[in-house]
Parts: C-alpha cells; sequence; structure tokens
C-alpha cells in the first residue's frame, strides 16, 4: 500500500504554509538563527494538546520573520509535495508583519505568491488562501480580506479564498461572518476550520453561511458533542470535509484514529477529502495519510483513487484547470493499472 499511495497522483486542499515546513528547510533557516535550540516538530506516534501544537507554531514563526524565508519556505513545500505526487495543491498562509525585519503583510504575501509562481514549471498547480487567524480579532480579519481582494486584482489566478483557522477554543468565529459574507460577494471561496472541538454556540451559523468546505468539523456528530442539526445541515449543503488523521490524532481531538469523524461522513457518502493539515509540524506526507486512512478504514487501493480523484470536484481552482487534472489523472491510471496489476 506504501508504494500505492506514493505513485498515487493526489490532491491536497488544507496545508499551513508555516505548519508544513520541512525539517530539512527548518535547518536551512536554523543555519541563519543563532541561539536556537528547540523541537520544531512532533515525532510519529506522540501525542500532545492543542496548546502545544500551537506552540510549535509559534517557534517556526520565529524562523519566518522576514520576506526571505517566507519565500524560502512556500518554495521548498511546493517542491515537497510536488515529490510526494501531489497534482493540485491549495496553500493557505497567515499575512504577518514583522517590524524587526521591515516585512510588512503585503511583502509576506508577494513573497508567497513569488514563491508559487517560480514553482509554475513544476508539473503541480498551487492556489492560495488567505487566513484569517481567531485569535487576532475582526478588525485584522478585515484587513486579510481587504489584502486577499487587492492581490485578486492583480493575482486573479492564484488566490483563491480565505480560511478562518487558528485556535477553535479562542473567540466566536461568529463575529467574522459579516467578513465572510463579503468575501462571499468578492468571488472568494470559504474555508473555514469548524467544530475542531465542541462549539455549541458558533456552529450553526457557521454552517448556514454555507462555507464552500470545512476543515475539521471534528465534532459535528453526536457522539463527538454535536448534534444531528449540525450533521443534517452539513448534509443538506453537501460541504465538503478537509480531513486531517495525523493532525487530529496528535492535537488529541479525535480520541483514536478508530473513532475518528472519517468513518462517520465516509459511510454517509458525503464529500471527504484527505489532508495533511501541518505536515512538516505533524511529520507526516499526504501518502502517509492515504496510507493510514487505508489501514485504519480498510479502504481498498480502488477506494483510495476515488478520494483523490473526487478531491479535484473540492478545489477551488476554475473548471478548466479541473478539466486539465481531470485528464491528467485518466492517464495516470491507466498506468498505475499497469504498475501494480490492478483495476481501479
Ligand atoms: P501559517 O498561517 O502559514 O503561519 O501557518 C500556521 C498557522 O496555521 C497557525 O498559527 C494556526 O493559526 C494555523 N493552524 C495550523 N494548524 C491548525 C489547526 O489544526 N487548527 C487551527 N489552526 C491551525
Ligand atoms: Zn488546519
Amino acid at each position: 500500500m506504501e508504494e500505492f499511495c506514493k505513485s498515487l497522483p493526489k490532491v491536497e486542499l488544507h496545508a499551513h504554509i508555516n505548519g508544513s515546513v520541512s525539517e530539512v528547510t527548518i535547518q536551512k533557516l536554523l543555519a541563519k538563527k543563532r541561539n536556537f535550540d528547540q523541537s520544531f516538530s512532533f515525532k510519529k506516534g506522540s501525542t500532545a494538546t492543542l496548546k502545544e501544537c500551537f506552540e510549535k507554531f509559534r517557534l517556526i514563526h520565529q524562523l519566518t520573520d522576514n520576506a526571505k524565508s517566507v519565500y524560502q519556505v512556500t518554495y521548498d513545500v511546493i517542491h515537497e509535495f510536488h515529490e510526494d505526487n501531489v497534482k493540485y495543491l491549495e496553500l493557505r498562509s497567515t499575512p504577518r508583519a514583522v517590524q524587526d525585519t521591515g516585512m510588512s503583510k503585503e511583502s509576506y504575501v508577494e513573497s508567497v505568491l513569488r514563491a508559487i509562481r517560480d514553482c509554475k514549471d513544476l508539473d503541480i498547480k498551487v492556489r492560495l488562501l488567505l487566513a484569517i487567524d481567531r485569535r487576532n480579532g475582526v478588525q485584522v480579519g478585515w484587513e486579510t480580506l481587504k489584502l486577499a481582494q487587492k492581490f485578486q486584482e492583480s493575482h486573479r489566478d492564484l488566490i483563491a479564498g480565505i480560511d478562518l483557522s487558528g485556535d477553535p477554543n479562542v473567540g466566536d468565529a461568529r463575529d467574522y461572518l459579516p467578513i465572510f459574507r463579503e468575501a462571499k460577494k468578492s468571488g472568494l471561496k470559504l474555508a473555514l476550520h469548524l467544530c475542531e472541538v465542541p462549539a455549541p454556540e458558533e456552529t450553526m451559523d457557521m454552517l448556514n453561511l454555507p462555507p464552500d468546505r470545512i476543515g475539521h468539523g471534528t465534532c459535528l456528530h453526536r457522539e463527538a458533542g454535536g448534534n444531528q442539526e449540525f450533521v443534517d445541515t452539513v448534509l443538506k449543503h453537501n460541504t465538503p470535509l478537509e480531513l486531517c488523521l495525523t493532525s487530529n490524532l496528535i492535537g488529541q481531538t479525535v480520541p483514536n484514529l478508530d473513532n475518528h469523524q472519517f468513518k462517520f461522513w465516509y459511510e454517509k457518502k458525503h464529500p471527504c477529502i484527505i489532508c495533511t493539515d501541518d505536515k512538516g509540524v505533524f511529520s507526516t506526507s499526504l501518502s502517509e495519510e492515504y496510507q493510514l486512512a487505508a489501514s485504519t478504514f480498510d479502504l481498498k487501493q480502488c477506494d483510495l483513487w476515488n478520494l483523490s480523484e473526487q478531491s479535484i470536484n473540492y478545489a477551488f481552482c476554475e473548471e478548466n484547470v479541473k478539466e486539465k487534472l481531470r485528464d491528467k489523472f485518466k492517464v495516470y491510471k491507466s498506468k498505475i493499472e499497469e504498475q501494480f496489476n490492478i483495476k481501479l
């Protein structure tokens, strides 16, 4: 299965840039910094609290505190996904300004976009979502939207949408609703982290937006602290779920993989997308996530193929890009069938 998952052409729709930084890139960045003796990721099989996960992001942010490092990280992350046979990648990142280094939120986004452009000859299409961190408040949220609208004008083909992320225990997502409604009007898609932890107050209004995709949705169903109304609303809108097994396991938002929400939604034939979340911090890759899904939920090779191919439907790119991807997948399908002597 390992070989198959690696060979499988894949679609990654939920990857935070700074959480995706590999150990190799960390070493490059560390070479430019002094007095840094920290661990930037969790070893396979380890567990942590959400607070400890967010502490890792804070550490990484100290390394990516200038436009050059942001470029380097984005460039490397795209190459790594490409090496893992990812054919379409949606990155998301929180624009950050650092006064000491002269990095503004604009130059942050410019660095990310430049890195994406510089990878255009690779066989991987990349799009960007600007992230609103719920720890930073509504005012900053509006600034992020304005930034997205500004860059939409100059880079319409690259800026795909808006994400809501950050510590799910902080703030109330409903405060950001006017921003998301405005974003929709501008043609920006919405990928929102929702119900990562039980959130009975905010969830219903958020689901009814509705977002174009939900990140995690761990606690939507009753057994995980949600309720049937949440489930029915997600089903009614057919909102795809971005599911990140290792991330949820290490962050302990699920007790174990057998109880991961993937099973609940997959059995309902609801759109499920396997994603990495933070491949660097959680020491994983998209191939490994597919493998983990296969071994945990007893999926066959054809099930994995279908999951991967169907993810194209939920991407935030133009229809013609999706068509090209589907054509490409057809070619890969026959190659893989031959390579593994199977019928998908
Ligand atoms: P960045 O936006 O590129 O700086 O990536 C790191 C940021 O992504 C973190 O500071 C969080 O705001 C966000 N993030 C990464 N993983 C998660 C998650 O599982 N839940 C919520 N937010 C996350
Ligand atoms: Zn995430």
